[in-house]
């Protein structure tokens, strides 16, 4: 174990450095797929940001046609292709299931368009790095868009982090279980369903952030459901000393806190850990608190930071954000196919290159 020299206990937690979104640069976004993240990532940005958005894309006119007239679009396409390819739009918006996110972005950039893609930013590592050469190739800016990490809750963990006051940080220790509709796609094989892809990336997530990219030892344990996809995963990963515990299921809810367990202090993240709302932090003998709270207001409150970030990064001419660079996205992933490898998670499309 390393030892650490303890900091004070701070005497308030400080402000979240997080820019007004509304004075970000206005982008004109086109967004790509019409469903449940689209429709809330569009309000989030029209009620919380300069944020333009000019174009949407869907696989069917008439879906494309709907969308935009709810949301005051001024133009619907009738194909990915024709989004793309549309001149109006400075970025696009990728919010399409996780099995099509590499041939989404791989569209939007070879199209010459700075991409942002929905989490997680590929189905495994190696689709993901693929993005991101394509993106280095042609100084495009692309992003994956985790938007827990531009929460203004984020931005204040992070200066309690970097302050020390946690002492060695020896466990993380959070889960994410949710319950789904019968027919949702995280039900579907082909469509890379199961828990690890849409909740579990949250969770590798955190841990990459506080614990590092690179755990020296990974072990799971997985349930699959009829329909073919896993049901939960219970996942171990090690850093020397300390330890991620984690588990995620589409079985039903937990509470989806998250736990932050350090030598002098520790910090208790309210569920949903990954969405707007609350933290404590607690010394080790419980003798002192310290409470952040913020409204929890799910992603309507809160997917419009991420755009604002994008918005300031590409206004800079810079190619990605420091804040979720692509290196932290692909480290995440390759955590999530070892962890699928350890559990027999494969996704169709890998059960069907690894059968040829
Ligand atoms: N950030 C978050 O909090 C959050 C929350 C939920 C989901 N997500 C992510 O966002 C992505 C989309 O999730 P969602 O819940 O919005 O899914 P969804 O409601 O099923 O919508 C996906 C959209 O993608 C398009 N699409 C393209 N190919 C498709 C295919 N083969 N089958 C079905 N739809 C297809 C469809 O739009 P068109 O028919 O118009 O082409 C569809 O409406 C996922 O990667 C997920 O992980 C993120």
């Amino acid at each position: 174990m390393t030892t650490h020299t303890a900091p004070r206990f701070p005497e308030s937690l400080p402000a979240a450095r997080t820019p007004d979104a509304g004075a970000a640069p206005p982008l004109r976004w086109g967004v790509m797929g019409t469903g449940w993240i689209a429709e809330r990532f569009v309000a989030s940005l029209q009620t919380h940001s300069s944020q333009r958005v000019v174009a949407v894309g869907s696989r069917s006119t008439g879906t494309a046609e709907r969308f935009a007239g709810r949301f005051g679009i001024e133009r619907a396409h009738p194909s990915y292709d024709a989004l793309v390819a549309d001149p109006a739009i400075d970025v696009v918006y990728v919010a399409t299931p996780h099995n099509t996110h590499l041939d989404c972005a791989l569209l939007a950039l070879e199209a010459g368009r700075h991409t942002v893609v929905e989490k997680p930013l590929a189905l495994n590592a190696e689709e993901a790095r693929t993005i991101a050469e394509a993106a280095a190739a042609r100084r495009l800016f692309c992003m994956e868009a985790h938007w827990t990490t531009f929460l203004p809750k984020y931005d204040v963990l992070q200066q309690v982090l970097d302050s020390g006051a946690l002492g060695d940080i020896m466990a993380v220790v959070a889960d994410f279980g949710e319950w789904f509709p019968p027919g949702h796609r995280i039900f579907r094989p082909e469509l890379a369903g199961g828990p690890m892809h849409d909740l579990g990336t949250y969770l590798v997530s955190l841990v990459v952030t506080v614990l590092g990219h690179s755990p020296d030892q990974i072990v799971a344990r997985g349930s699959r459901l009829d329909c073919g996809v896993a049901g939960q995963t219970a996942m171990v990963l090690s850093y020397g000393d300390r330890q991620a515990v984690l588990h995620t299921s589409i079985l039903g809810n937990t509470p989806t806190s998250a736990s932050l367990v350090g030598t002098t202090a520790g910090i208790t993240i309210d569920g949903p850990f990954y969405q707007p709302g609350g933290f404590t932090l607690t010394t080790v003998d419980r003798d002192r608190s310290l409470r952040y709270e913020e409204p929890r207001s799910a992603h309507l409150g809160g997917l419009h930071y991420q755009a604002a970030e994008v918005a300031r990064r590409i206004a800079g001419g810079e190619t990605e954000s420091p804040l979720r660079p692509l290196a932290t996205s692909i480290a995440t992933i390759a955590i999530m196919d070892e962890v699928r490898r350890l559990t027999g998670d494969l996704v169709a499309q890998e059960r069907s290159t690894a059968a040829s």
